[in-house]
């Protein structure tokens, strides 16, 4: 046993064991699924069998094949939102609606902390090579800081997006019924449920953000050097600045516009109602945006049926809030897009019910939009809807990607019952002015999505 020896602290890994010894070139192959904390396996030779990259669909037997889901449940609440992830997911593998392999990998800033790195070795190809669809809970922790100053655990969901390259992050804003504002510490009806629904699509890879992606994405896939732009003084200004540029791609802007006419298209014949699509901007003032403004009208053009519409940042915000009504689709760069997905939340219920699909050309990944809420960690008092919901878009995706009607089915099935269970008022967190436990509606949702599927079996 020498120098080579290696570990894993997977939650859960499968592993294929090859060889030793083992003659001729014929692959000898045990599979061992195991639940352990931290796992070392070395052979008798000393060579290291990592479960890490090992397992591929080839040597699945046919009883395990499904849809390969890797949890990263990440730091404080999002974890405790995780076990509802799990028990929501466990329902429909239980009722054999769907097959699914469930592999979790620790990882966030508070495993930065405990082991001194963000996630263990591997699991950016684990989630890469070996995963259908990613869900995360939340990273980031106080006092968890890179010594470049980056957010420890951000190699997990900011290095996933950029070095999968999942350029459109969807943030769904639905009403649903029986949910209360909170306004002024009260709960009461502002937005009418039947007057919200709007899917914000952020782009996800670039614009103001694109410098920390990029690092985290480089991290992630290890041994790239980042070659930060270096500017000495700007003209006009004096003394110490800090700077950040904000680069907007021509093919970064027309892969999430055009992601965002298909939407529409898609939302058309599924509501049977004309949708539109709104360009949010500051082209008045910035370059990159006078670019993302240019490509709209282009891809506009290609989409006869869908209607199109513009809004500069500043004014938008406020129609936003006062006629929801007016919006279908919105779609904006990075910055943008992730300071209104946070407003937008209010017209839903709150951070505690937003939901997010980061989709890419060919892998994806669900979070709830809120972080990991460091303040109310520990306590089992978080709304696990907007993780709940994001595993129902994580099944809607997946019917789209795979044209598979049972995914679909899923996401239906998840979808009735997050909405019958807010319209017949079940059990809420603090958030929605309720005092139930994060675990107490994790347990009201997934038994109810047990009744239904078992109400369409019968
Ligand atoms: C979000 C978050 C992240 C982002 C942070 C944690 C870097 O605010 O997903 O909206 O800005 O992308
Ligand atoms: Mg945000």
């Amino acid at each position: 046993m020498d120098s080579q020896s290696r570990e894993t602290d997977f939650g859960r890994v499968l592993i294929s064991i090859f060889g030793p010894p083992c003659p001729s070139s014929e692959l000898v192959s045990i599979h061992v699924g195991v639940t352990l904390d931290r796992l070392s396996i070395i052979s008798s030779d000393g060579t290291v069998l990592c479960g890490v990259g090992l397992m591929n669909e080839k040597v699945l037997p046919e009883s395990m094949a499904g849809y390969r889901l890797t949890l990263l449940p990440g730091d404080g609440t999002g974890r405790e939102v995780m076990n509802e992830v799990k028990r929501v997911l466990s329902v429909f593998q239980d009722s054999g609606a769907i097959p699914l392999e469930i592999s979790e990998i620790p990882c966030g800033g508070q495993h930065y902390l405990d082991y001194g790195e963000e996630w263990p070795q591997g699991s950016f190809e684990f989630c890469r090579d070996e995963s259908d669809a990613i869900v995360v809970g939340a990273v980031g922790w106080p006092g968890a800081t890179l010594p470049n100053g980056d957010i420890a655990g951000g190699q997990a969901l900011l290095g996933l997006r950029s070095a999968l390259d999942l350029y459109a992050n969807v943030r769904p804003v639905k009403l649903y019924k029986g949910v209360k504002h909170k306004v002024h510490g009260t709960f009461t009806d502002v937005w009418n449920h039947e007057l919200v629904d709007i899917v914000m699509v952020r782009e996800n890879t670039e614009g103001l953000y694109h410098a920390l992606l990029r690092r985290s994405g480089m991290a992630a896939r290890g041994g790239e050097r980042d070659e930060p732009l270096v500017i000495d003084g700007f003209p006009g200004l004096e003394g110490e600045v800090g700077w950040d540029v904000r680069p907007i791609s021509r093919k970064g802007s027309e892969r999430v516009i055009r992601f965002s006419f298909e939407l529409a298209k898609r939302r058309q014949s599924k509501l049977d109602s004309t949708q539109k699509v709104t360009c949010v901007d500051k082209s008045n003032v910035t370059r990159g945006c006078r670019l993302f403004r240019e490509v709209f009208r282009e891809v506009a053009s290609e989409f006869e049926g869908v209607e199109s519409n513009e809004a500069f940042i500043d004014a938008f915000t406020m129609w936003l809030v006062r006629n929801p009504e007016d919006l279908d689709v919105v779609v904006l760069p990075n910055m943008f897009g992730d300071i209104a997905t946070d407003l937008a939340s209010v017209l839903q219920g709150g951070m505690g019910m937003a939901a997010s699909a980061n989709i890419g050309d060919n892998h994806m990944l669900f979070e709830p939009v809120h972080g990991s809420s460091p303040k109310h960690a520990g306590q089992n008092k978080v709304n696990p809807i907007a993780s709940i919901s994001s595993v129902q878009l994580m099944f809607d995706s997946l019917g789209l990607r795979h044209d598979d009607e049972k995914a679909t089915i899923c996401a239906d099935v998840l979808e009735r019952a997050i909405s019958e269970h807010m319209s017949t008022g079940g059990l809420v967190t603090y958030d929605l002015g309720g005092r139930a436990s994060t675990t107490e509606v994790g347990q009201a949702i997934s038994s109810r999505c047990a009744e239904i599927l078992l109400e369409m079996s019968g």
